[in-house]
Order: structure tokens, then C-alpha cells, then sequence
């Protein structure tokens, strides 16, 4: 479908529904044609801002009456898998925000479901496209690191963030696929053991504190430590619209050769008001001259590429995504 024009539906308008929207609503070529969410004023929002007419309270509904290309799959967690089999069942391509299911079992029934459409499948693991991570992944990737060592993966949030997450998605699943995902990326190998523990300092239904450590059949050993007791008035780095908080994320790469640092509170910029101190994060999805840009856009603009049958640079991984899973859930298991 080269030249024409993508229409998407795109089921949840959360707080990173909108972001999602924002991006589509301004890439060329495409159209957010239909909306849904049962929330009825989330709805009516969206629907007035992006201009849409179609609005439904329910996904399949919206997929069985619209002509649609893609759908964007960016409800809460537990949704994730019943609506890209219903997609893939229509023969529509699919992004699906992380994680691509809720464990490894249900991912395999989506993969397979993916593979049977045969349409184009990407999970929303967006740091593949943060120029940071894919810098150091490419160097890494041309040798120059010599063998991976270690990665150590920290990526702590806000506090009161925990509220909305903890009783619908493990922690593991919620963040640290993230970086599950970048040390699958970067060492190119399998994971062969798994040890984890984890807290629970706040009684929800799933951990707050999750540490782990992931050996590769490379012989690299990843380092992984999430937990949700960043302080309120901590520097924040996500300042969007609705969203204010802080992703203490840090990764570091010990090779035989080179090593690196990134961490996600390290903007370079600062800015200092009577209530906070905010350090902009500016490579992920900043608005800047009235548009989403950042890795978000990078990431939607290579899906819509794909889905109009361009020959693109292989970076997302549904395999990857999968034995992320199946490491999410050893994890789990070692935990508990
Ligand atoms: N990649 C990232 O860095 C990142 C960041 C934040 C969130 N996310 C992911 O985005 C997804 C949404 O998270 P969020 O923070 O926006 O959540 P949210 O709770 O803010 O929003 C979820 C929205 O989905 C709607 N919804 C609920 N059930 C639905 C259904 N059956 N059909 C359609 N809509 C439905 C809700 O009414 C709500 O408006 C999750 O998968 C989350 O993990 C990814």
C-alpha cells in the first residue's frame, strides 16, 4: 500500500493514548480515523481534538464497522492480547504498547495469531528508538565494546505512580521489559538463568520492588533493579501534559574493551521553579513547535513505513518481545 494513506483506530486515550495521538494525529499520511474507550469524556475529548468521527465505547465494535490499516493498542495491560488476536483476525496491522502480553503463554497465542495474518506486528518498546540507546547498541553491535560483561539496568518511578499500575500489571511487565528488551537487543543472546527477589512495602496486589539478574548464553550477565519509591519532588524528567513525574533510569555497559553510562536524569538541562526542579527528558517524546517528536514519533513513523511495505532497517524484534515475556515471567517465578 505504498503512497496512500494509513487509517488507524486507536483503542485507549490514557495518559500515553494521548501521546499516541498526538504523534498520529501529525505524521503525513496518516489518518486517526476512529477512537475508542469506555471512558465517555476521555472520549469526547480526543474526539473533539483530533477532529474524529469515529468513536466507540468498544474495540471490536470498532474494528468490525471501520475500514481500517492498523489499530494502536494503547489500553491498560490486561486488554492487550484480546484485542491483537480480534485485529489480527481482520487482518489489520497492529502496534500494541508494551508488554506485547501478560505472560509468555499468552504471547505465544498472539505471536501465533500474528504469523497466521501474516500483517505487520510491532510492541511499543520504544527505547529502541531513543538515539542514546541505538548509538550505544550500534557500537556495541560493531564490536567495538568486545564481549558484553555486563548491563545493569535501573529504572525507578515517582511514587504515586504505583497507585494506577500496582493492581493491574507486575512490575517486571510494566517497566523492566524495557530494559529486558535493550539487553536482549544489545548481547544478541538467549537468557539462560534467572535469579530475582522481590518487596512489597506497599501491600498492592503486585510488588514494588523487583531486583534481578539475568544470565546470557553469551556469558554477559544483566543487572536489573526496578522500584517505585522515587520521592514526589525528586527532578523530574517526564513534564508532558497530564504527566509529571520521574523515571530514574540508568543503564551501564561493561564490555572488554569500552564501557558506558546513560542515565535518563541527565538531560543537560535544568529548570529550577519555587515548587520543583525539572530536568526535561528531550529524546523520548518531547513536544517541541507543537508536535510529539522524539523516539515516539521515530517509532510510529518506522511502523507506518512498514505497514506501506517500505524496505526498512530491521529494529523491532517480535521475537525479542517474546522471550522477554518468557523472561518476565522467570523472573516472577524466581521472585515469588
Ligand atoms: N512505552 C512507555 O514508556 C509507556 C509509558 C506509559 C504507558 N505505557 C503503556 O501504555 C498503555 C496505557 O497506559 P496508560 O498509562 O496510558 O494508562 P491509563 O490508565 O492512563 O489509560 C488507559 C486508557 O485506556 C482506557 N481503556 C480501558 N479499557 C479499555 C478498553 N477495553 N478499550 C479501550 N480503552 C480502554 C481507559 O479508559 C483509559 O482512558 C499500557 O500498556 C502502558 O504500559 C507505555
Amino acid at each position: 500500500m505504498t503512497d496512500s494513506v494509513v487509517r488507524v483506530g486507536l483503542a485507549g486515550l490514557g495518559t500515553f493514548g494521548r501521546q499516541h495521538a498526538n504523534v498520529l494525529a501529525a505524521l503525513e499520511g496518516v489518518e486517526l480515523a476512529a477512537i475508542c474507550d469506555p471512558h465517555p469524556e476521555s472520549l469526547a475529548l480526543a474526539a473533539e481534538r483530533y477532529n474524529v468521527l469515529g468513536r466507540y465505547a468498544d474495540f471490536e465494535e470498532m474494528i468490525a464497522r471501520e475500514t481500517l490499516d492498523a489499530v494502536y493498542i494503547v489500553s491498560p495491560e490486561p486488554t492487550h492480547a484480546g484485542m491483537e488476536i480480534a485485529a489480527f483476525q481482520r487482518g489489520l496491522a497492529v502496534f500494541v504498547e508494551k508488554p506485547l502480553a501478560m505472560n509468555y503463554e499468552e504471547g505465544q497465542r498472539v505471536v501465533e495469531a500474528a504469523k497466521r495474518a501474516g500483517t505487520v506486528f510491532q510492541v511499543g518498546l520504544v527505547l529502541r528508538f531513543d538515539p542514546h540507546h541505538a548509538f550505544l547498541q550500534q557500537q556495541i553491535a560493531a564490536g567495538a565494546f568486545g564481549q558484553l560483561v555486563s548491563l545493569r539496568a535501573k529504572r525507578n518511578i515517582t511514587r504515586s505512580w504505583f497507585a494506577d499500575y500496582g493492581h493491574r500489571v507486575h512490575p517486571v511487565h510494566e517497566t523492566l521489559v524495557h530494559d529486558i528488551d535493550l539487553m536482549l537487543w544489545m548481547t544478541r543472546s538467549q537468557c539462560s538463568a534467572v535469579h530475582a527477589v522481590e518487596r512489597s512495602f506497599t501491600g498492592r496486589a503486585n510488588p514494588d520492588a523487583v531486583f534481578a539478574t539475568v544470565e546470557f548464553a553469551s556469558g554477559a550477565v544483566g543487572l536489573l533493579e526496578c522500584s517505585w519509591f522515587v520521592p514526589e519532588r525528586a527532578p523530574a524528567n517526564v513534564v508532558v501534559e497530564g504527566w509529571h513525574g520521574t523515571i530514574d533510569g540508568v543503564l551501564e555497559v561493561v564490555g572488554t574493551q569500552k564501557s558506558a553510562q546513560l542515565s535518563m536524569l541527565e538531560s543537560g538541562l535544568k529548570v529550577w521553579s519555587d515548587e520543583r526542579v525539572e530536568v526535561p527528558e528531550a529524546t523520548l517524546w518531547p513536544t517541541l513547535h507543537n508536535r510529539v517528536g522524539g523516539a515516539l514519533r521515530e517509532s510510529s513513523s518506522h511502523f507506518m513505513d512498514r505497514v506501506r511495505g517500505c524496505n526498512v532497517p530491521e529494529v523491532t524484534s517480535i521475537e525479542d518481545a517474546l522471550e522477554g515475556l518468557r523472561i518476565a515471567d522467570l523472573i516472577i517465578a524466581a521472585a515469588r
